[in-house]
C-alpha cells in the first residue's frame, strides 16, 4: 500500500475543508500516476486512521471524487481509482487555438444610450465610504435572518411554496405585512392590495411604466430622486419640476401647474425627501390630497424612508387618507436591514397590482422567495419592530453627533438643515468649496464621497450631496468630518 501519510498532508491553517483537501491531494497524485487506473484505496475506515482524520472527513471526499468520476465504488469489494480517469491531461483551450477577444461594440446597428449619473460599477477602493443614506448593516439582525434562512430550507411547508411561487410575493410576507403597515402607518388593506418587489426601485419603475404614456407629464419635486426621474424620462414622460422647500414639495406651485398643462402623474416623498430631507407639511398634505381629487391624479408616494424618526412621530401616508384609488403607496426593507436585501412593496388598488404583477413578470418571473420567506418570519415575530426600535435610537446619536461635528468644525463650508428622520443630510458646499474637487482630495485621503454630479437634475448645480450618517459609527463620523476638514481647507 502506497505510505498515504506521507502523501498527504492537511493544511489547518487554511480555509479549504479538509475533505477537499483530501479531495484534491488524492487527484493529483492519481493525475501524476502515482495512483493508478483501478487501483484500490483503502476503505474509508483504514484511510481515516493512516490519516489521523475522522472517518466522516474520509467519507466526504471519496463522495466528492465519486461525484466527479475519479472513484468507483464496487459493492462489498471496496473503492477503486476509476478505469476511464475523468481527466487525464488538463486541457488548454487557449492552445494553438487563437481566440479573438469579444467585441466591445454590437456588430448590428444599436443606439440606444442609457446612462446613470454615478458610475455603478465604479470599484470604491477607499476605506471610508460616505453614501446617500444607507442603514448600518453590522446592526441589522442579519443573523437571525441567515438562521431563518437555514431552518427554512429543510421545512417541508417552504419547500412546496417555492415550487409553487406566488408572482406577488411569498403568501405569508404580504400576511406578515398588513397588521405590521396597518399598525405603523394607518394603511387599510388586504394581502391583495401588496405586492411584494426587488426594493422601491423596482415597485417606482412598475407602477410608472403601467401608467406613463410617452409624452405624459409628470410632476416631480426639484432637486429630486434621480433615479426616479431617470424612470419616468425613460418611460417616456415629460417631467415638471416643482421646487421643494423645508416643508416639501410646494403645493401652490402644483396647482398652478395642474392649471396649465395636463398632469398624469405626481411623484412625492413624504418623509426625508431625497435628496434635501425635507418632510412634507401636514398642510400641504391636505392642499396635495385636494389637488389628487380635483385632478384625479395618479400618485407615486415614494415613502423609502418611513421608518427613522427622532423629533417628531411620523405623518401618516397619503395612502391611508381617503384617496379615492389615487395613490400607489411604495416602501422599502432594504433601508431597515441592508442595500442587498432587495425587499420592498407596493400597495395599490388590486386591479393595478394584478398588472404589476403581469409587468414585473417579462423582467423577473418571481422575486427571492427564501429571502422573502425569512423576513415573513422576523416580521411576525417581531425582530423587525426591534431591530427598528434599536437602530432609531443609534441612528438618533449618530444624527446628532455628525450635526454637532458638523457645526463646530464646517460651519461656513457646508449649509444643511438638521434633518427629522431619516439616514443622511442635504449638505450644500460653499461655492468656495466645488464638490468634484473636495471628492478628489478625501479621495487621497481613503475618502470616498460622490462628487454632487447627481443631484444636478435641473439646471441648478446645488454643490451639494446627501452625507448618510446612519451607516458610519462615532469613530468613523469623526474621521470623515476630519477628512472633510482638510478637503476643504485652502
Ligand atoms: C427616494 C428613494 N426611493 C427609492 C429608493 C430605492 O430603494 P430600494 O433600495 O428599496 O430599491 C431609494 C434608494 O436610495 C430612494 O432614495
Amino acid at each position: 500500500m502506497l505510505p498515504f501519510q506521507t502523501l498527504i498532508s492537511i493544511d489547518k491553517k487554511t480555509s479549504m475543508p479538509v475533505y477537499l483537501q483530501v479531495a484534491n491531494r488524492l487527484i493529483a497524485l492519481i493525475r501524476e500516476g502515482i495512483i493508478k487506473p483501478g487501483a484500490a484505496l483503502p476503505g474509508s475506515r483504514e484511510m481515516a486512521a493512516l490519516l489521523q482524520l475522522h472517518r466522516k472527513t474520509i467519507v466526504a471526499a471519496y463522495e466528492e471524487l465519486y461525484t466527479q468520476d475519479w472513484i468507483q465504488t464496487i459493492p462489498r469489494k471496496g473503492v477503486f481509482v476509476a478505469q476511464h480517469l475523468p481527466e487525464v491531461k488538463p486541457r488548454k483551450f487557449t492552445q494553438g487555438v487563437s481566440i479573438p477577444p469579444y467585441a466591445g461594440n454590437t456588430g448590428f446597428p444599436f443606439s440606444r444610450q442609457l446612462s446613470l449619473p454615478t458610475p455603478a460599477t465604479r470599484i470604491i477602493k477607499q476605506r471610508l465610504v460616505i453614501n446617500d443614506g444607507f442603514p448600518d448593516m453590522r446592526l441589522a439582525p442579519m443573523d437571525l435572518l441567515l438562521r431563518e434562512y437555514r431552518s427554512l430550507i429543510s421545512n417541508k411547508t417552504v419547500q412546496a411554496v417555492m415550487e409553487r411561487p406566488d408572482p406577488a410575493g411569498v403568501y405569508a410576507l404580504r400576511e406578515a405585512m398588513v397588521p405590521h403597515l396597518t399598525t405603523t402607518r394607518g394603511l387599510s388593506i388586504q394581502t391583495n392590495n401588496i405586492m411584494i418587489t426587488r426594493g422601491a426601485q423596482m415597485a417606482i419603475y412598475l407602477a410608472a411604466n403601467l401608467l406613463l404614456q410617452p409624452g405624459d407629464y409628470v410632476a416631480v419635486g426639484e432637486p429630486n430622486y434621480y433615479m426616479a426621474n431617470l424612470v419616468f424620462e425613460q418611460a417616456g414622460a415629460r417631467l415638471i419640476k416643482i421646487p421643494v422647500d423645508e416643508y416639501g414639495m410646494d403645493i401652490d406651485a402644483l396647482a398652478a401647474a395642474c392649471k396649465k398643462k395636463k398632469i398624469r402623474m405626481v411623484y412625492v416623498i413624504p418623509h426625508h425627501h431625497h435628496p434635501t430631507t425635507a418632510t412634507l407639511s401636514a398642510n400641504r398634505r391636505m392642499q396635495l390630497l385636494e389637488l389628487v381629487r380635483q385632478y384625479k391624479l395618479a400618485v407615486i408616494e415614494d415613502d423609502y424612508d418611513f421608518s427613522f424618526h427622532y423629533d417628531s412621530a411620523p405623518i401618516l401616508p397619503l395612502a391611508s387618507t381617503q384617496h379615492e384609488g389615487c395613490v400607489i403607496y411604495i416602501g422599502s426593507v432594504t433601508k431597515v436591514m441592508t442595500p442587498s436585501a432587495r425587499i420592498g412593496f407596493m400597495i395599490a388598488p388590486e386591479n393595478f397590482i394584478k398588472q404589476a404583477i403581469y409587468l414585473r413578470r417579462l423582467i423577473d418571473l418571481r422575486g427571492d422567495n427564501l429571502m422573502e420567506a425569512a423576513m415573513a418570519a422576523l416580521l411576525r415575530n417581531g425582530d423587525i419592530s426591534r431591530h427598528i426600535k434599536k437602530s432609531n435610537k443609534v441612528y438618533h446619536q449618530r444624527r446628532d453627533l455628525f450635526c454637532a461635528l458638523l457645526d463646530e468644525h464646517l460651519s461656513g463650508v457646508i449649509n444643511y438643515r438638521k434633518p427629522a428622520g431619516g439616514m443622511a443630510i442635504w449638505a450644500q458646499f460653499h461655492p468656495k468649496h466645488p464638490l468634484p474637487v473636495v471628492a478628489a482630495r478625501a479621495a487621497e485621503m481613503n475618502l470616498f464621497m460622490n462628487d454632487g454630479a447627481s443631484y444636478i437634475t435641473g439646471k441648478t448645480n446645488y454643490n451639494a450631496l446627501r452625507i448618510g450618517f446612519a451607516s458610519l459609527n462615532e469613530k468613523e463620523l469623526q474621521e470623515a468630518v476630519s477628512i472633510l476638514v482638510r478637503a476643504t481647507r485652502k
